[in-house]
């Protein structure tokens, strides 16, 4: 399976930090943030690797990774002109993906998980990975009925359950018809979490609930608290 690291976006919640740099390449305890999601990526055994950056320091992520060999996998560079939403910066993959399955990680999400076994028993539709938290209006939020998941709201209100929807995504080819057929929402993206509805309207969207720790890394609070989580783990 191939997989996508999705590192375009601005950045803008944690100005002044982003101002000459990207929000990616930010240190998480010892190492660049865009490390996380790659050692996810390679743990569970994708060695095929699209990095998506926004034009703003697209040179520092190859200055960073450059081919890939140093991490024993092969990286490809796309640039996400402009800021349009997660889904808009996963329709940029569709030739490299090329018809296959494909898993995908936001840039700054950090995962205390193994996902290998997860990828493997993955045939068609899409899988997503919950996780419990406190805070769960920051975020897409998961409505569950017993194994069946009924929806998943973006950002809501009043929030339906505590299970975060996380930044990784495994979905078949059909995930580029889909964002194809999208329109952007109201705050002019093409938000994943559209996606992931039309799986759910499909009949084909399951889920795992994560028992490793998770952290996104996009605001001030929990990029320091993605920090503690790693270097807790680190000292285990
Ligand atoms: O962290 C998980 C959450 O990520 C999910 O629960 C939400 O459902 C999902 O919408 C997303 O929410 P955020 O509002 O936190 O996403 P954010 O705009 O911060 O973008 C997260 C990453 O996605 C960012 O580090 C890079 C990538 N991205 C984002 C945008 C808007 C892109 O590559 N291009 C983009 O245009």
């Amino acid at each position: 399976m191939k997989g996508i690291i999705l590192a375009g976006g601005t950045g803008s919640r944690l100005y002044p930090l982003t101002k000459v740099t990207n929000k990616h390449l930010l240190p998480v305890y010892n190492k660049p943030m865009i490390y996380y999601p790659m050692q996810t990526l390679i743990d569970a055994g994708v060695d095929d690797i699209m990095v998506v950056s926004g034009r703003g320091h697209a040179g520092h992520f190859l200055e960073l990774l450059g081919s890939g060999a140093e991490l024993g996998v092969r990286l490809t560079y796309e640039i996400q002109d402009e800021a349009g939403g997660i889904a808009q910066a996963l329709s940029l993959t569709e030739d490299f993906v090329d018809d296959e399955n494909v898993v995908v990680i936001l840039g700054d999400n950090i995962f205390g998980s193994d996902i290998r076994s997860a990828m493997e028993s993955f045939n068609s539709g899409a899988r997503i990975f919950l996780k419990e938290v406190e805070d769960a209006n920051r975020f897409g939020v998961a409505e569950i009925d017993g194994d069946r998941i009924v929806s998943i709201e973006e950002k809501p209100h009043i929030p339906k359950s505590n299970l975060a929807v996380t930044g990784l995504y495994i979905y078949d080819s059909r995930v580029f018809d889909i964002v194809r057929n999208m329109k952007p929402s109201q705050r002019e993206e093409l938000e994943i979490t559209d996606v992931n509805n039309e799986y759910i309207r499909m009949g084909e969207m399951t889920y795992s609930v994560l028992d490793g720790y998770w952290s996104d890394a996009g605001t001030f609070e929990s990029l320091f608290r993605a920090s503690e989580l790693v270097r807790d783990a680190a000292m285990e």
